[in-house]
């Protein structure tokens, strides 16, 4: 869900709502909005995208105010309908509360609210919060901080709160636990954010919110406390992307604009980390060269599109570092018993840092005495935080739901990260190495050259626009971009895709082949796996023969595979292991025309929330 909270001179509705706008890849179930004006707590919710509450706000106006706050949901306790939007508010009409994570223990305060004869009037978590702060805030000489301090500590589950209150018009008191919290500081205003997307037009100027801890903003002043009350250690930062880095400057789609963003986000994420001298520079791994030659196992975890870079990351950093590597889905790591121990390295990649599985799995990974190494894209986020060493990707905001630039500088990270460490223990791929580290350099402007190759992959979009199905094979590293394709293909056109390794095709998959189903063929490079190439040639055959129709992406110079494809769509010649970062941007380019063929919404598709913060 995404937070927003503004208390200054503006008209605070017109600052909110932008907000809101900015956030809204965060979730679009519903969205609500509650001001203080003249002594009086208003509220607008609506289910649905932002436009809903804008066109209501439209026929139903909020009076003038200079405070307010604002939510955008991703439905977990009730549906996504009017009465479960948020904001929440107190019997009294006195507190607004918005609400993002799960109150775990919201049944029991549910029922004891309900005992001592309050109705609530929804079916959510939410709703709890509003009628415990309006029941403590006598106790507390109407201070909202401190009643929110009271309330934070009685709760158990992952949350971030936002409230105001009617008779305090000049305070907005927000509390975080796990899900994150940023404060806008400004001059004569000062704003609240689950992200700094919401305020960045406004001030560069952020505090991050820790763990626990509660704030209160008026106008001048910020006061950070512990839920204790105790004052409380921030981190102040300087955001140092402007505002038009999020918005979408005459493409479509953010989407377009963060595909043709990925050479400069692949370059961002190389710069200053390859020295003139071919070596890697890791200086904030903060990991000693003793620690690293220690560890005996990698265990790569994370979730969705983070999920598949690990899977790619496993084949380079087991072939350059010769360290066995796992990967494992961020929600299954700690509930099936893994064996992690101190000599474990666990490599944590999150485009968001904020998604709760995740976090969860690395809170577990240390517990075991594992080191963990976040890969991450948020600047200050709770999976950097957390973690002993971070390699941060510098892929800029983004705001389309379904991942792109990320995931390309995600695997950027991981080569980083492999590279530097067989550097640190010395290994037989030296010469290897020196190449690869080249090559790498060079992959800015291949990934430029192929967003030219991606005016077929919008023509092909059309064609099958109506295919029941579209599949996806590939091999070694191929494998996790058939992966990734497929769940491009099902997060934005809706429709059934699936990721094999094309030799496991013939092993039950190969069944669902008939005339004209289109299967897209990764091709893995020529050159250097020979081996590879002839096996995919023969999978290649084999689904041709079942009537498959074959879209097949080949290397520049690749003539082997002519025969074979009904349609070649071309990428430039790079080494198989960093074949990924060019091969996975025509898919990238698929999914999203198959959408807009299908009329659907590229950047928002149905029931997803880009960062996911609760398990
Ligand atoms: C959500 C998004 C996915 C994303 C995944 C992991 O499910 O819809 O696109 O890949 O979370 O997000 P993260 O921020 O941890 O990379």
């Amino acid at each position: 869900c995404g937070i927003v909270g503004y208390v200054g001179e503006k008209q605070a509705l017109s600052v909110v709502v932008e907000g809101l706008r900015r956030l809204e890849y965060r979730g679009y179930d519903s969205a609500g909005v509650a001001v203080v004006a003249d002594g009086r707590l208003d509220t607008r919710k609506k289910a649905g995208k932002l436009a809903n509450l804008e066109s209501l706000l439209g026929t139903d106006p909020l009076p003038q105010s200079t405070i307010g706050i604002g939510h955008t949901r991703w439905a977990t306790h009730g549906g996504p309908t009017d009465a479960n939007a948020h904001p929440h508010v107190s019997e009294d009409g006195k507190v607004a509360v918005i609400h993002n994570g799960i109150i775990e223990n919201f049944a029991e305060l549910r029922a004891e609210l309900t005992a001592a004869g309050v109705t609530l009037s929804s079916e959510t978590d939410t709703e709890v919060v509003a009628h415990l702060l309006a029941a403590v805030l006598p106790e507390t000489d109407h201070d909202l901080a401190e009643a929110m301090r009271r309330v934070c500590r009685r709760l158990s589950g992952a949350f971030t709160l936002v409230a105001v209150h009617s008779d305090i018009p000049d305070v907005v008191v927000g509390a975080r636990r796990n899900s994150p919290l940023v404060v806008g500081r400004g001059q004569g205003e000062n704003f609240l954010a689950s992200d700094v997307a919401a305020f960045i037009a406004h001030t560069r100027f952020a505090t991050e919110l820790g763990q626990d801890q509660v704030v209160e903003l008026r106008r001048d002043t910020v006061v950070v406390t512990t839920f204790d009350g105790d004052p409380a250690d921030v981190t102040e930062y300087e955001v140092t992307w402007d505002a038009s880095a999020a918005e979408k400057g005459g493409y479509d789609t953010f989407m377009a604009k963060e595909i043709a963003e990925q050479p400069k986000a692949v370059s961002d994420t190389l710069l200053g980390r390859i020295g003139t001298d071919g070596r890697l520079k890791l200086d904030e791994m903060r990991l000693t060269d003793a620690e690293l030659r220690e560890v005996d196992k990698v265990v790569v975890i994370a979730c969705g599109t983070a999920y598949h870079s690990g899977m790619v990351a496993k084949y380079a950093i087991e072939h350059w570092t010769r360290i066995p590597t796992e990967v494992e889905l961020a929600s299954e790591f700690r509930y099936r018993d893994p064996v992690v121990g101190p000599r474990t390295l666990v490599i944590a990649i999150s485009q968001s840092g904020e998604t709760m599985d995740t976090i969860m799995a690395l809170r577990f990974a240390r517990e075991q005495g594992a080191k963990v190494l976040a890969i991450c894209n948020t600047q200050g986020s709770t999976i950097p935080r957390e973690s002993d060493a971070v390699v941060y990707t510098y892929a800029g905001p983004e705001v389309a739901v379904a991942s792109t630039k990320a995931f390309l500088t995600q695997i950027v990270a991981c080569y980083l990260v492999a590279l530097y460490v067989a550097q640190v223990r010395g290994n037989k791929y030296g010469d290897e190495i020196a190449a690869v580290v080249r090559e790498l350099q060079d992959m800015p402007r291949k990934v430029d050259l192929v967003l030219d190759t991606t005016e077929e992959m919008k023509r092909i979009a059309d064609e099958l626009k109506d295919a029941p199905s579209v599949l996806f094979i590939g091999r070694h590293v191929g494998f996790p971009v058939a992966l990734e394709g497929a769940l491009k293909l099902k997060e934005l056109a809706y429709m059934h895709a699936e990721g094999f390794a094309a030799g496991e095709l013939k092993h039950g998959p190969i069944a669902l082949l008939e005339d004209g189903v289109p299967v897209i063929v990764v091709v893995p490079s020529p050159a250097g796996r020979s081996v590879l190439h002839e096996k995919i040639i023969s999978n290649i055959q084999e689904v041709r023969a079942r009537g498959a129709r074959t879209i097949v992406i080949a290397e520049e110079g690749d003539e082997a595979v002519v025969p074979y494809a009904d349609t070649i769509v071309r990428i430039p010649a790079c080494p198989t292991l960093l074949q990924p970062l060019v091969a996975t941007v025509p898919l990238q380019v698929f999914a999203a025309a198959m959408a807009t063929a299908k009329g659907l919404d590229v950047d928002q598709p149905r029931n997803l929330a880009k960062s996911v913060t609760v398990e």
